[in-house]
């Protein structure tokens, strides 16, 4: 499943992000934090980890997506990755082809994290740059994301994905890995249209006896699938 959330950062948020990745933030090569086939493809900009700005932003990502009923019901998460912020412009501008490691260390957080989903926030306006879409391979083909500042994108971490040359202007994002609490994408799925429904039928029907019972039957699926 790929999911589109909207709005995940406020004006605000997206206004000191952007000022704590300028020019003279601690920008360094991607391919340090690369596996050995990613660094092959790898081609652009990594805000350090241990650096002032990058202390600052993570709180503020993950503030934002915790406080997101979409993420929490897309994602069933269990450890979120702490946040890694990217650049791609000038000679360095793109990410070919890879597959993100199966399990990564947290450095923030010290823990080991299976990435079972990946998370793009887009921090600049897509008006801004040329190019620089996150292609993700998926079973009905290529599909190119490029979305508002402040919206983010989840997809599942077992895609091929890449990152198409930024040709103009320049594309930060901050991007994460979720392990939730249900490993099987499939599963995640069939929980989460169930969640979405039961909210739309609540707004339409308010709370009926179907209603109470669905949500029964969404926690028992939930209790069989998830790991804590
Ligand atoms: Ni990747």
């Amino acid at each position: 499943m790929i999911l589109h959330l909207k709005n995940v950062l406020t004006d605000e948020e997206l206004a000191t992000a952007r000022s704590l990745l300028a020019d003279q933030a601690a920008w360094v090569d991607g391919r340090l934090s690369a596996g050995a086939q990613a660094q092959t493809q790898k081609n652009n900009e990594q805000l350090a980890q241990d650096s002032e700005a990058a202390r600052a932003l993570q709180p503020l990502v993950l503030g934002a997506v915790q406080r997101d009923p979409l993420f929490f019901s897309a994602a069933l998460p269990r450890k979120v990755f702490n946040p890694l912020f990217n650049r791609y412009s000038g000679a360095t501008n793109t990410y070919g082809a890879h597959v993100d490691g199966a399990v990564l260390h947290s450095r923030t957080t010290q823990q080991w994290v299976r990435t079972d989903l990946s998370c793009t926030l887009f921090l600049s306006d897509p008006d801004s740059y040329d190019g620089g879409e996150l292609v993700v391979k998926d079973t009905f083909g290529d599909q190119r994301i490029k979305l508002p500042a402040g919206d983010m994108v989840i997809y599942p971490g077992t895609s091929v994905h890449r990152v198409d040359p930024v040709t103009r202007g320049a594309r930060m994002a901050s991007f994460f890995w979720v392990e939730s609490m249900v490993r099987s994408d499939e599963q995640r799925r069939l929980l989460f249209d169930l969640d979405m429904n039961l909210l739309a039928l609540r707004k339409q029907h308010g709370e009926t006896p179907e209603t109470t019972a669905l949500t029964g039957t969404y926690h028992n699926l939930l209790r069989l699938w998830a790991d804590t």
